[in-house]
This record gives structure tokens, C-alpha cells and sequence, in this order.
């Protein structure tokens, strides 16, 4: 069997992939990497509870490898993620009331200052809006700075940091749960008026193939009147682990091919200035976060072995 071009070859904007800095001791990781892949994202080791660990001591072993990775090989690298809801708390609290803002405006400036010039976006705040995308989450952010108030004050220090990386807010379900996608498109309206420095957004797209068919294309043409780059941050399309019926998962996989090409046509249709990056959240089924518990789910574009699935064909029609 002939191979399969380069994914990277195929889309119309970096090809972007997470990953974990133990995986570039895998030569099989590395080999299909550099094949296909064109962008890195750290899937856990750019986080705020990677980089000040459990003693607050900011740690940039694993995040630097992989850095040095991405130069070696000509990939961008995309940062991920500053400020997260779901990370920080316990450091954050300890610090007495007072030195909160310094500590807050301190850490972005170490890390977006350690990368500035190395990545080629951050995600500044990861996933604002609310679960069931009805307003924003509280959190130890917003107790100290407002709900908009952190969010805008990350921006800026971001800005400051790193005069040239595009800035990202991210967000999930933004597709799957339309109600969720419209609060976060007007929480970037209304922090854009307010003079955020929000340059880019960022879909995570961790699909639910089971949404109508033309809800995808429906987020995208909302968020792309904005004029501002657009990044497929973490697409993976699980099917469902355990489907033995062959009907079944075949079934499965028909709607898992028709979402997927619809998103690579929604990002293949923005127009080029607005097409920052298209990445997957893993490279092979086997190494999707949606696997890690044993699942056997078909998430991504490359098996187990390396073999392109049918959610690389998926994409490869839609782009
Ligand atoms: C996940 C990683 O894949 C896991 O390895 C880690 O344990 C938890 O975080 N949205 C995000 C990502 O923005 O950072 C998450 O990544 C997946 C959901």
C-alpha cells in the first residue's frame, strides 16, 4: 500500500498536534510526526500546574525539550494554556490577598516571557464560559479580578509579555452546544470593546458527532465575522469505546466522517489570514487523553501502528 501524503501537505494552514514531552523519546512518534505535523502543542507540560508543580517553583524542563523539538524540526509551537479555571487554586489561595495581582502578573510575565518569540500563539485563558454555557465560571480568578476582569487583565499582561504571539480565548462545546458557542462569542465582543487584546480564537472541537449536521459550519461563520485568526485547537471525534456490532461502528463512524469533513471545509472556507492552525489533540488513537482510562475509541487520524484511520481521509476531503 502506497503511503499517505503528508496530513500537513493536505491542509490550508499548520498542521498542529498536542503532545507529551515523553513521547519524543518514542521513534515511532517522532517518525510520524515529522511526516505529518506541522505546529506542537504541549498537551499537559506548558500548564500552570505542570510549570509550579506543588512547591510553586516554576519548572520549564519538559516544555523547553519540547521547544527545542519543534525548532529541530521546523514546527511552530503553539502555548498552551495560561490562565485555566481548573488549575492554580491551591498555589493561588496560599498567597496572601494582597500579593495576588503582583503574583498573577508576575507568572504570565515569566512564562509568555520565557517563549516569547519561540510560539506562535497562546492560549491566554482556556475555557471561560460556563459548563452548560449559560454565562462564566467562577473561580479563583474571578474571585480576585471579576469575571471579565481576569480574563481581560491576562490578555493584557500577555500583550506585554509577548508583543507578537496571536492571543487566544479557547473554549469547548463551542460547536456541540450552540448556547455555549454564542456566550463565548459575546464575551470576545464585549472584551474586545473593552480594548482586550484578543487576537485570535480558539475552538478546542473535541466533537460530538452526534450534532446536526451544519451546527459546525453555523459556529464558524459566527466566529469568523470577527476577522480574527481562527485555530481548531484540539479535534479528536470519539465514537464510542466497546463497539463490537460492526453495524454499529460503522454507523459510528459514518457520522464521525461527516463532522470532521465538515469542520475541514468550515476552516478550508475562512479566508487565509484567518486560518492560524488545524490541530489534532494526539497523533495516534492510542494516544488520545479519551483512551487513557483503556478505552478503545478510534479518536484520531493514526492507529495504533501509524496507519492513517478514516478520520484522515475524513479530513483530507473536507480541506
Ligand atoms: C487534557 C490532557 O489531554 C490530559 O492529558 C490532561 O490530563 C488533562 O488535560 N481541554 C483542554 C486540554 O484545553 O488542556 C485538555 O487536555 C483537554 C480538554
Amino acid at each position: 500500500q502506497a503511503p499517505s501524503a503528508p496530513l500537513k501537505a493536505l491542509t490550508p494552514a499548520p498542521l498542529g498536534v498536542a503532545v507529551m514531552s515523553g513521547q519524543l523519546d518514542d521513534p515511532a512518534w517522532t517518525t510520524l510526526a515529522r511526516r505529518h505535523v506541522s505546529q506542537l502543542t504541549p498537551e499537559w507540560e506548558m500548564k500552570m500546574e505542570y510549570i509550579l508543580g506543588d512547591d510553586g517553583a516554576f519548572r520549564f524542563d519538559a516544555p523547553d525539550r519540547i521547544d527545542a523539538f519543534a525548532r529541530a524540526n521546523a514546527m511552530r509551537l503553539h502555548g498552551h494554556a495560561l490562565i485555566w479555571y481548573s488549575q492554580g487554586q491551591d498555589w493561588f489561595e496560599a498567597i496572601k490577598p494582597a500579593r495576588r495581582e503582583q503574583a498573577f502578573d508576575d507568572y504570565i510575565a515569566r512564562v509568555a516571557g520565557r517563549y516569547r518569540g519561540q510560539v506562535a500563539g497562546w492560549d491566554v485563558v482556556n475555557e471561560a464560559v460556563a459548563e452548560d454555557g449559560d454565562g462564566l465560571r467562577d473561580c479563583h480568578w474571578s474571585a480576585q479580578f471579576g469575571q471579565d476582569g481576569y480574563i481581560a487583565r491576562a490578555f493584557e499582561r500577555t500583550r506585554a509579555a509577548d508583543p507578537d504571539a496571536v492571543l487566544f480565548l479557547n473554549d469547548y462545546n463551542l460547536e456541540n452546544l450552540p448556547r455555549k458557542g454564542a456566550t463565548f462569542l459575546r464575551l470576545v465582543e464585549r472584551l474586545l470593546r473593552a480594548g482586550a487584546p484578543i487576537t485570535g480564537i480558539g475552538t478546542q472541537a473535541h466533537l460530538d458527532i452526534d450534532i446536526p449536521a451544519g451546527q459546525i459550519t453555523a459556529f464558524m461563520r459566527d466566529a469568523a465575522a470577527f476577522g480574527l485568526p481562527i485555530h481548531v485547537s484540539e479535534l479528536d471525534a470519539p465514537m464510542g469505546s466497546g463497539l463490537i456490532d460492526r453495524a454499529r461502528r460503522d454507523a459510528r463512524r459514518r457520522l464521525q466522517t461527516a463532522r470532521v469533513t465538515e469542520y475541514a471545509e468550515a476552516f478550508a472556507a475562512l479566508p487565509e489570514r484567518q486560518r492560524y492552525a488545524f490541530t489534532l489533540w494526539g497523533l495516534r488513537d492510542t494516544d488520545s487523553f479519551v483512551n487513557r482510562q483503556g478505552g478503545d475509541d478510534s479518536p484520531l487520524a493514526f492507529d495504533g501502528d501509524g496507519r492513517p484511520t478514516p478520520l484522515f481521509q475524513a479530513l483530507a476531503d473536507g480541506f
